[in-house]
């Protein structure tokens, strides 16, 4: 199976920069702060950060005390830019397929992954390999879209009224886990779609503890500031999660 490198594509990778460098995108709103409120103090903790692109997060974690991060991605233009614009002799960055983690010889405290877990198809696997990889009590921290994002096959996403508000999303095929094509400045980008039990049931088949999860909503500041985001009410873009390696036969 070869896994899916679209970031490298020129217009994908040109369409999804455009968006990151808005001040007001939804990572910098509601995943970033989601996903840091999920991490523990961070003082000489070794990382591993599964798709970690631009490194925006690699070095915010050596920022708060981090004493080694390893940072991998599929996309060596992403990684060009995090070897530019995030560089550190802590971090060390690495040209790999996440699929392909069982090959690294560390181990770390904590193992975090941004937004990538859905481009992959094997997650049985890439969770199993995860839990070898982390330390004993170690913390396994990912963000990915979430379950009611990713499980769109076909038709408009929502329902609107007659002033074209959004009324409430439509929901297809939640209960079929598997890929999913869509188009996202590029046709043909392919996702994985778990429903929230296969997701959460893998972590506690493969030996973790699942301890919180969060689905990012705005606040009352924040819908003040962006009004538009109050569709989140109605599905939330994005699922967060923090699972604990617990010692038992997986
Ligand atoms: C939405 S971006 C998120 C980047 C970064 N984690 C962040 O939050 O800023 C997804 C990243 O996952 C990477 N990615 C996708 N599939 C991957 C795979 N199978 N193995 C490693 N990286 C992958 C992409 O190249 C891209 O850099």
């Amino acid at each position: 199976m070869a896994e899916q490198n679209v970031y490298d594509n020129e217009e994908f990778f040109n369409g999804y920069t455009q968006i990151r460098n808005q001040e007001s995108n939804k990572n910098n709103i509601f995943e970033k702060p989601a996903l840091f409120s999920l991490l523990p103090d961070l003082k000489d903790k070794t990382i591993l950060d599964l798709g970690c692109g631009y490194g925006e997060n690699c070095m915010e974690f050596i920022r708060k005390g981090s004493g080694k991060v390893i940072g991998i991605d599929i996309s060596k233009k992403m990684l060009e830019v995090a070897r530019k614009e995030n560089s550190d002799s802590r971090i060390e960055y690495k040209n790999m397929p996440m699929e392909e983690i069982g090959s690294l010889k560390e181990e770390f405290d904590i193992v975090v992954s941004s937004l990538a877990m859905h481009y992959v198809q094997d997650y049985s696997g890439l969770v199993k390999n995860v839990f070898r990889l982390l330390n004993k009590n170690g913390l396994f921290i990912f963000s990915q879209e979430n379950p009611l994002n990713t499980c769109f096959t076909t038709g408009n996403r929502w329902t609107r009224d007659e002033n074209d508000e959004k009324i409430f999303a439509n929901i297809s095929n939640y209960g079929m886990d598997g890929e999913r094509e869509s188009k996202w400045f590029i046709n043909n980008v392919k996702k994985y779609h778990r429903t929230f039990s296969t997701t959460i049931n893998t972590l506690i088949e493969k030996g973790f503890e699942v301890k919180k999860m969060i689905e990012p909503v705005p606040t009352k500041e924040i819908l003040e500031k962006h009004p538009e985001y109050k569709d989140l009410f109605h599905k939330p873009d994005f699922l967060l999660v923090k699972a604990v390696k617990k010692y038992r036969t997986v």
